[in-house]
């Protein structure tokens, strides 16, 4: 097995990055694919989101990328599902500061990629789940220890720019020689009888002016208030797969699917 690392990826807050990395591995477990989460955010969403307090947790993702704990200390297992993670807590805004004093310079960038490289031979997917700071360190070492970037964007003018700037920072990464794809997803869009708005066709027309492929448009994700619910409940949304949730569990497919097909592609390109 060699797996894929996708980090999730957005210079600005609340646009679905910690949900889409939810999503995306339970659409990977409900193929049978073997995932690990790994979350550098000091707000530990992830733990929360799956239930689990976070105190709980004696090593975090801290401990692991300064050589203090064995992936097996910091692994933790949702559930009897396929869906692994590796926790985060508020020491990992020091990380940085422990990479500029304690990793010899040329070494920096790849951090995170020399820490999830035995990861790959035990996962199909290292997902990365990111804290929105265009200057964050971390999220440079994520981007380069990435397969692939997945952008979510609201459809609001904020989260479009956060996107293209996303973007830019990606093709310096390929300028730089790193092979890294990427693919944006709209997230919260409003449906009206079954068509999204005009706003957000706007959008990628804009995008695809500024140089975005239109390949890369991942899917349209809806706004449903059965996210937060199940964040809350801290259930899988296809355990309670319903009239409700059923509409946006398929939008997490699609995207979920494009991401995966496009990671796919690279190898055989
Ligand atoms: N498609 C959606 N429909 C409704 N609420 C959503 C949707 N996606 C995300 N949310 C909610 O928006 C908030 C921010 O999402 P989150 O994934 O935490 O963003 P980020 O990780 O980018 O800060 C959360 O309360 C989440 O439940
Ligand atoms: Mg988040």
């Amino acid at each position: 097995m060699s797996g894929k690392v996708i980090t999730v990826l957005s210079t600005k807050g609340g646009v679905g990055k910690s949900t889409l990395t939810r999503f995306l591995s339970i659409v990977a477990n409900e193929q049978n694919k073997k995932v690990c989460i790994i979350d550098t955010c000091q707000n530990s969403s992830i733990a929360t989101g799956f239930l689990k307090d976070r105190d709980s947790f004696n090593k975090t993702a801290y401990d692991w990328l300064t050589g203090d704990a064995k992936p097996s200390e910091v692994i933790q297992r949702y559930k009897d599902t396929n869906i692994y993670y590796i926790p985060s807590d508020e020491r990992i805004d020091d990380f940085e500061d422990w990479v500029s004093k304690k990793v010899p310079k040329l070494r920096q960038l790849e951090v995170i990629k020399v820490k999830v490289k035995p990861l790959l031979a035990m996962f199909d997917y290292v997902i990365i789940d990111t804290h929105p700071n265009e200057n964050s360190d971390i999220v440079n070492y994520s981007i380069a220890a990435s397969d692939f970037c997945l952008i979510p964007s609201e459809v609001d003018l904020d989260s479009k720019l956060a996107a293209i700037r996303c973007v830019e920072i990606i093709d310096d990464y390929k300028s730089a020689g790193y092979s890294v794809d990427y693919g944006i997803a709209f997230n919260k869009v409003e449906f009206t009888k079954g068509k999204a708005s005009a706003q957000m066709r706007t959008m990628k027309d804009e995008m695809i002016q500024k140089g975005v492929g239109a390949d890369k448009f991942l899917g349209d994700i809806r706004y449903s208030t059965t996210v937060s619910t199940s964040k809350n409940e801290g259930l899988l949304l296809s355990e309670l797969e319903n009239k409700y949730t059923k509409n946006i569990m398929e939008d997490f497919r699609i995207v979920a699917n494009n991401a995966f097909k496009r990671m796919e592609s690279e190898v055989t390109a």
